[in-house]
């Protein structure tokens, strides 16, 4: 595990870019597993003016992202979907075609979620994923206790992880209390991992994460058994690294 601090926003920001650009320019079809919330948001900022500037281009590659919530339309302001068009998608050459949200309002949730792990699986192995990290140590939505194999599922957030959501919501009730997540099993899959992780408020939980015992009970603890994953921290966030 690689793990880099850093003092300044735009140097982690820049940093993250850079990895994802160098992936896209020595691999035009590559596959991207994306994160929304708040910590790639600088990432997809700083790729988005590479792209401005002719450095970069989505033109042939595909992304999945991690999870949506359950029950919201796509066009939903707090969707996933609507999330990353606004912070990423809108803002490049990608084929809209090519990126790919878990459906969280289809009518028939266990289907739509075998047909994402196999829509994952057909274009796969994703060749970097973009992660964020709860405060409860989730990654995508795998909330402490998933099961180390899991695919694509519906899971239930735990109360800490829609209160931590609520800042993007009206009101803290209107916080789907379901979602729809790629598995601890597909995440693993991916060829490289890239943790993001900004503020204080993250610094225990990424010492537990990547210091502590690998147990489904911190998700991103089995980041541990990944062979290439860099970690990319804030001063805030590697304090207690
Ligand atoms: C989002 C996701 C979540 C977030 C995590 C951290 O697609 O999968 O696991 O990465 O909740 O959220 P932020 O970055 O807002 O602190």
């Amino acid at each position: 595990m690689n793990i880099w601090t850093f003092e300044h926003e735009h140097d982690l920001n820049a940093t993250g870019a850079g990895i994802i650009a160098a992936l896209l320019q020595s691999k035009r079809k590559a596959v991207l597993g994306l994160a929304t919330g708040s910590s790639p948001v600088g990432i997809y900022k700083e790729l988005i003016q590479m792209y401005n500037k002719g450095l970069v281009s989505f033109a042939q590659a595909s992304s999945f992202n991690l999870d949506e919530y359950v029950g919201l339309p796509e066009d939903h302001p707090q969707s996933y979907r609507s999330f990353m068009n606004e912070q990423l998608f809108n803002h490049i050459d990608m084929n809209m075609d090519h990126t790919h949200v878990p459906n969280g309002n289809a009518s028939d949730l266990a289907a739509e979620c075998v047909h994402y792990e196999q829509l994952v699986n057909d274009h796969g192995p994703v060749d970097i994923q973009l992660l964020g990290i709860g405060h409860n140590g989730h990654i995508g939505f795998n909330e402490p206790g998933a099961s180390l194999t899991s695919g694509t599922h519906v899971v239930d957030l735990k109360e800490e992880t829609r209160k931590a959501n609520a800042r993007f919501f009206d009101s803290p009730t209107d916080v789907p209390k379901q979602a729809m997540t790629m598995g601890v099993g597909s995440i693993l899959k991916a060829k490289q991992i890239l943790l993001v992780a900004r503020g204080e408020d993250k610094a225990d939980i990424i010492r537990t994460a990547l210091t502590g015992p690998i147990t489904t009970e911190c998700p991103a603890s089995l980041l541990q058994c990944h062979p290439n994953v860099i970690v990319l921290l804030d001063r805030g966030a590697g304090r207690l690294m």
